[in-house]
């Protein structure tokens, strides 16, 4: 399946017009976007605006009896901050079992510590569910193919909201060698983690705020957006357009 389905189907699943979503602020737009569609409430609760952390006690704070979902990207989107298995288990742990925790881990191949996957837990919490995509590390985003780890019920009843053949045989041959390769990911991943280093120095020697980063994008606070765009479009560099909050 691609992540962005599984993203759509297990909203469809798990939301109601009645229910409550909650997601991090900044956080990957495709979770309120399908939220609005289902026309569930999503609440966004703020990070730490000073490290960019998702901040899990106001998570928990924001949770009602309407709730039924909380999306955590890890790394974050657009913010780059990864939170430890340790501080998402402790939080499940707290959390309503009413409650599904859902994991994106797309950019979590970057991670500069190894296995900071919470996907061995959802053996353990059956309101966990952890998503991967082939689009980032893999450097696979047009062959559409990702895949999500969970427990049933959740899955029996994703299987029935899912439509009939909704791979190809190339999504599948493609995505198969791709994770069979483990070492051409290893040797991509290992040129993406010596990269951030150097750019996070050069963010430090330009003094520019911004947090560290373990995917493979930056979130930097450059003050005037558009100027900076113009800018970099002078200089050859097209940028999102949609960057407009700071
Ligand atoms: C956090 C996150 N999840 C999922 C996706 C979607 O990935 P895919 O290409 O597999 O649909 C993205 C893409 O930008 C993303 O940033």
């Amino acid at each position: 399946m691609i992540n962005a389905e599984l993203i759509q189907l297990i909203t469809r699943t798990i939301l109601t017009l009645e229910s409550e979503m909650i997601v991090a602020d900044p956080t990957f737009g495709e979770y309120a976007l399908h939220a609005d569609i289902e026309q569930a409430k999503t609440v966004k609760v703020p990070v730490n605006a000073i490290d960019g952390h998702v901040a899990f006690e106001a998570i928990l704070a924001a949770v009602t009896d309407k709730t039924t979902m909380v999306w955590l990207a890890n790394p974050n989107n657009p913010t780059g901050v990864f939170e430890k298995s340790a501080d998402i288990e402790l939080f499940l742990t707290k959390l309503p079992s009413t409650v599904t925790l859902v994991v994106d881990e797309a950019y979590y191949d970057f991670v500069d510590e190894p296995n900071a996957t919470v996907a061995p837990l959802v053996a353990q919490y059956q309101n966990l569910v952890v998503l991967r995509t082939l689009s980032k590390a893999y450097g696979l985003a047009n062959l559409r193919i990702g895949y999500g780890i969970m427990q049933d019920p959740l899955y029996t009843a994703m299987q029935a909201v899912r439509l009939p053949y909704n791979l190809s045989t190339y999504q599948i041959v493609g995505g198969t060698a791709a994770i069979l390769d483990q070492e051409y990911l290893k040797r991509n991943v290992a040129i993406f983690q010596s990269e951030r280093t150097k750019f996070q120095k050069f963010l430090c020697d330009q003094g520019l705020m911004f947090y560290e980063s373990q995917a493979n994008f930056f979130w930097v606070k450059v003050g005037e957006v558009k100027k900076v765009g113009q800018a970099l479009l002078q200089a050859g560099y097209q940028v999102n357009d949609r960057l407009n909050s700071e």
